[in-house]
């Protein structure tokens, strides 16, 4: 099984090695985790914390050693040996500390410089999963909430592929509301004959939805007959449901402008596709005694809240948590999944925990929130305008995405025009890395800071090369790129020939940084944190250029070493910008 020979990250090895103690130190708590976290002090790389949590636990057994320190003392004597440690000592409270080996870090790096840094990646407890992002509503603005749902959403997704699980990546997009029978009154009013066109009659459904809104909302007869239009769509009467697909083609084609350019692939599945489900799943629930009448409606009460989640309406119609609970129904029984991942903004929270514990109520999904299958809400903040207030244009309009990336595009490539003068960049290679270097910050910029926050959009922000910013990590890396191509050295052959050799703390420090990677992935999975992949790429280029500061590489003894630490460096570089989703550039 391919799955069992991965290796696993460093913290995961050595929980191993400190299990295996544990499991003789006190071999009759036989359910301890052992405790593991990296650490950043002058007694080691990593750390066990058992000890004190533990000494509380079995202090009253009378065990043979008095106190957490002598109890930490125990588990390090008990602990395996391994090529992996140079030396293990406590301190304090029953701290253990590991310095791993300089020799097994070197050795660790050489690998995967020859096996590539896919043997670096986590492992998870899933093998498939949903992510539901970006989801727009069709006819409605795709706004900053959706982009920011799209980013992020494609990052997760990345890093859970990575990470081996298979990611149906789902566009549930609004594409069956009650806004729909408006619409489809007001194409039959303008454009008669709107299947005889070759190309679609409306042209900007943005004005055309407002339109068609004041038209509703001033002409009681208009009102009618759109209400009427929606009972008829859901009847499934043909010319309906062409005026309906027709608006949803227009509307699609502006989505997938803006994940063509971000480079983001997702597969739709509105909410139109659940409908024809809802009717069983809400049969099965009431079935189970869960959907209850009230106040001419049918809810199902969770608790925690003061409503009850309404499942269908007075009216008799389905609505966003009836659509809602069968998609999941539909995830979990038909398409297998095993975690399910909502990004939205965090406006939404209480209807994702709404829905969750009446799927909980239902036994679809255990009480129990660590154990599998499993749904996560990924909330967000608000994207801020430079004001502080709500991102908007100038004109008050929300700011269309489209536009939004073209200027990223463009002042980055102003921005490059200007710092490379010199530079002999062909048409093709400026459009190309003013697009790497646009859209990368425009992504990094959201992703960087806990998504809870707040963030304020700011061009002149997020393509400064001397922050943290995108832009700052390019450059750090065409960096690492050029110190290799200026080497002369083909460094393929020196994989294969040369040996990392870890001689000072700088080195040291590098490759301690990047035998990281996968638990700093893992992590950021388990949270669904993408800020703190970015944690780590930023230090990474810190550490790197303390190191390459202190180091000189080219026509040293150390030279086969130090390019190969480069070179590794270059790799999980670029592996940390494919997992965000930004394009690395080889030259700037
Ligand atoms: N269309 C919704 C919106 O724009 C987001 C849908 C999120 N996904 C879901 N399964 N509810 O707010």
């Amino acid at each position: 099984n391919q799955e069992d020979e991965k290796i696993g990250s460093v913290k995961n090895q050595l929980a191993e090695l400190f299990g295996a103690s544990l499991r003789v130190t006190v071999p009759d708590e036989a359910d301890v985790e052992p405790l593991v976290a990296a650490c950043n002090n002058n007694f080691g790389d990593y750390q066990c914390n058992n000890a004190m949590s533990l000494w509380s636990k079995i202090k009253a057994k009378k065990p043979p050693f008095r106190g957490p320190p002598k109890l930490g003392e125990a588990i390090k004597d008990n602990l395996p040996a391994s090529e992996m440690i140079e030396s293990v000592s406590v301190a304090g409270a029953g701290f253990v500390n590991v310095v791993l080996s300089k020799n097994w870090m070197a050795k660790s790096i050489q690998k995967m410089l020859i096996e590539g840094i896919d043997t670096w990646a986590p492992k998870r407890p899933v093998k498939r999963a949903v992510v539901d992002f970006s989801s727009p509503n069709i006819a409605k603005e795709m706004h900053v909430g959706h982009l920011r749902s799209t980013i992020i959403g494609d990052t997760l997704a990345r890093m859970l592929e990575f990470s081996n699980v298979e990611v149906l990546r789902r566009n549930h997009v609004g594409d069956w509301g009650t806004q729909f029978g408006m619409l489809i009154e007001f194409l039959f009013e303008k454009f008669p004959n709107f299947e005889d066109a070759t190309e679609t009659a409306i042209g900007d459904l943005q004005a055309f939805y407002k339109a068609s809104k004041e038209r509703f909302d001033s002409d009681p007869a208009f009102k009618e007959r759109a209400q009427q239009a929606v009972v008829r769509l859901q009847g499934g009467e043909v010319r309906y449901r062409q005026a309906w697909a027709q608006i949803c083609e227009i509307s699609r084609n502006e989505f997938y402008k803006v994940y063509q350019r971000l480079g983001i692939h997702l597969e739709e599945k509105g909410e139109s596709f659940y409908n024809p489900y809802i009717p069983g799943v809400i049969q099965a629930l009431t079935e189970m005694g869960l959907v209850v009448e009230s106040e001419g409606a049918r809810v199902i009460n969770v608790e925690g809240h003061n409503i009850p989640l309404i499942v269908v309406k007075s009216d008799g119609g389905f609505n966003y948590a009836s659509t809602d609970l069968t998609a999941l129904w539909y995830r979990l029984n038909e398409e297998k999944a095993e975690w399910i991942i909502y990004v939205t903004d965090v406006g939404q929270q209480q209807h994702f925990d709404m829905f969750f514990k009446a799927a909980k109520r239902a036994g679809w999904l255990p009480e129990d929130d660590s154990s599998y299958p499993k749904t996560s809400h990924v909330g967000f903040g608000l994207v801020l305008g430079e004001d502080g207030k709500r991102f908007r244009t100038r004109s008050s309009e929300v700011v269309r995405l489209v536009d939004l990336l073209d200027e990223a595009k463009t002042q980055s490539k102003e921005e490059l025009m200007k710092r490379g003068k010199d530079k002999e960049w062909t048409e093709e290679e400026i459009e190309s890395t003013a697009e790497a270097v646009g859209y990368g910050a425009v992504k990094y910029a959201d992703l960087k800071n806990n998504r809870l926050t707040n963030y304020t959009f700011s061009f002149k922000q997020m393509l400064d090369d001397k922050g943290n910013t995108a832009v700052y990590l390019q450059y750090a890396h065409a960096r690492i790129c050029s110190i290799i191509r200026r080497s002369g050295k083909d460094i393929e052959e020196l994989k294969k020939t040369g040996a990392v050799e870890l001689g000072n703390d700088y080195e040291r420090d590098l490759a301690l940084h990047l035998l990281r990677f996968a638990e700093v992935v893992e992590e950021a999975c388990t949270n669904l944190l993408p800020n703190v992949l970015c944690d780590y790429v930023f230090n990474l280029s810190e550490i790197f250029s303390k190191f390459y500061d202190k180091c000189k590489v080219v026509g040293t003894d150390e030279e086969t070493s130090r390019l190969l630490l480069c070179e590794a460096s270059g790799v999980v570089m670029r592996k940390c910008f494919d997992l965000l989703g930004i394009t690395p550039v080889h030259r700037l």
